[in-house]
Parts: C-alpha cells; structure tokens; sequence
C-alpha cells in the first residue's frame, strides 16, 4: 500500500519541480521587431523637472520603416496643433522639424535594426501586468525597460532609464503599414537654411523634447555596442 503513496508524492514533486522550473526559465529571448509597422503611442514624460518647457503627454505616431531604413516619429503635444516630425535616416542624419523650427543632428548610427533587442545584450527581468496585459520584461543596456505581450510578443510599453523619463504605450500596432507619402518623409526647406540662422546650438527651449526624440538614436548606438 505503501508504493502508490510514494509514486503519488513523487508524481507531485516532479510536476512542481517542473512549474518552478518553467516559471523561472528565461524565454529564448525578445521577439524581434517587424520589418514595417505603425504604432500610435502614448507617451509620457514623466521627470516633470525636465518636461517643464513643454507638455509632458504626446501622442506619437512611429513609423517604423527598415527595408528604406527610415524612421518617423509625428509627435503631438496635448491640446497642439502643429505636429512635431522626428526623421531618421540610415547616414546618421535626423531631422526634428514643425512649421517653423527645424533642428538637424549628425549621429554616427543608422535607424534602428529590428533585432536591436532580440539580436543580443537583452537581460530577461520576469513577468508583469501592465496596462491589464501579462508582459514578459526585458532591460537593455541600464537604458531601456522593454514590455512585450507574453503571448504575441507585440511591444506594449517601453520605459527609457534616461533623465528625460519617458515612458510609452503602445496603444496600436500595425505590422506593415507604411507611409507611403515621401511628403511626409521629406525635411523642410527651413532645414536646410544656413546653420547659422537657426538653432542647433544646445540650450534652447526645446531641449528636453529633443532629448526624448534622440532617444531612438541612443538605443541604436546601446544595439550597435552589442
Ligand atoms: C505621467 O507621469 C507622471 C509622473 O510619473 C504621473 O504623475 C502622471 O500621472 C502621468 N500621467 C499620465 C496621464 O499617465
Ligand atoms: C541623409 O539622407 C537624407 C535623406 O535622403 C538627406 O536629406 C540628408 O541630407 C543625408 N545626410 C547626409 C549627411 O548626407
Ligand atoms: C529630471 O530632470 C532634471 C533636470 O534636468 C535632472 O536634474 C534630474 O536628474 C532628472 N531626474 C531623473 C530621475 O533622471
């Protein structure tokens, strides 16, 4: 009588031997980035301090472009009408432009690669809800919080470690989409003024929100250092 106790006491320790380890196992890594997407993200940038020049929410439209190896960010501020676009193009160059300012930026990195998270350097930090969403929890770098749903993969939130404190959601994600309209890709005239006559120069009222655009440009340079 004694053997089937046994074999059942076993039984149960092997299945909670197996849940524990199952729980505590990294996942194989971070799903890759699709090659084209549009997200809409809410985005918050929540050190007060430095958000104090401008309104800390925004909604962001990421257009995420790699076989042309471009990058947008259309940018609204609450209660904005004029539109604030982030360009990046693969030879370092970005562009950070509304109706009147234009701001340009030499960086020595390309647009961001899709395996920028999944191709290494990513530390597995466990599970969490957020926003009602079972997320898997990735860190990069001291640089980056990355959430993806445990069960698609799809980014849900990402929190950068930086002095800005921003932090965004994704609301959509839509792999795929593209803009099309290069109108919409293509930098201003009043970019391409004389540098002279118009700021470039590092302490002027918009820092903050340039800090938060630049942030795509920093992660590609933490993705190239792996
Ligand atoms: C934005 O972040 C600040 C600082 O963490 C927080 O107090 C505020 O509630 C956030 N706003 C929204 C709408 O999430
Ligand atoms: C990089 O490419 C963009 C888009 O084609 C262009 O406007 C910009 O002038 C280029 N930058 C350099 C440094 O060549
Ligand atoms: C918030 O911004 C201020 C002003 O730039 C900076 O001094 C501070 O270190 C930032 N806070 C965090 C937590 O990074």
């Amino acid at each position: 009588m004694a053997w089937p106790v046994l074999q059942q006491l076993l039984l149960i320790a092997a299945a909670t031997t197996a849940a524990a380890s199952s729980s505590a196992t990294t996942p194989d890594g971070p799903a890759p980035w699709p090659e084209q997407f549009h997200a809409v993200l809410f985005t918050n940038l929540t050190n007060v301090s430095i958000a104090s020049t401008g309104p800390p929410l925004r909604l962001h439209d990421l257009y995420y472009d790699w076989p042309r190896r471009r990058n947008l960010n259309l940018i609204r501020h609450q209660l904005s009408g004029d539109p604030l676009y982030d360009v990046e193009w693969n030879n370092g160059t970005t562009f950070y432009f509304d109706s009147a300012t234009c701001r340009t930026q030499q960086v020595p990195v390309g647009v961001l690669p899709p395996g920028w998270l999944a191709d290494g350097g990513a530390v597995y930090l466990g599970r969490e809800t957020t926003g009602g969403i079972d997320c898997r929890v990735w860190g990069k770098a001291d640089f980056i919080l990355y959430y993806e749903d445990a069960l698609t993969g799809r980014p849900v939130r990402w929190n950068f470690l930086d002095v800005t404190g921003l932090q965004q959601f994704v609301m959509s994600f839509e792999v795929g989409v593209v803009l099309e309209d290069d109108d919409q890709w293509q930098a201003p005239a009043h970019c391409f003024l004389d540098e002279a006559a118009h700021g470039t120069n590092e302490d002027d009222d918009h820092l903050d929100e340039w800090q938060a655009a630049m942030l795509f440009r920093k992660l590609a340079g933490a993705a190239a250092a792996y």
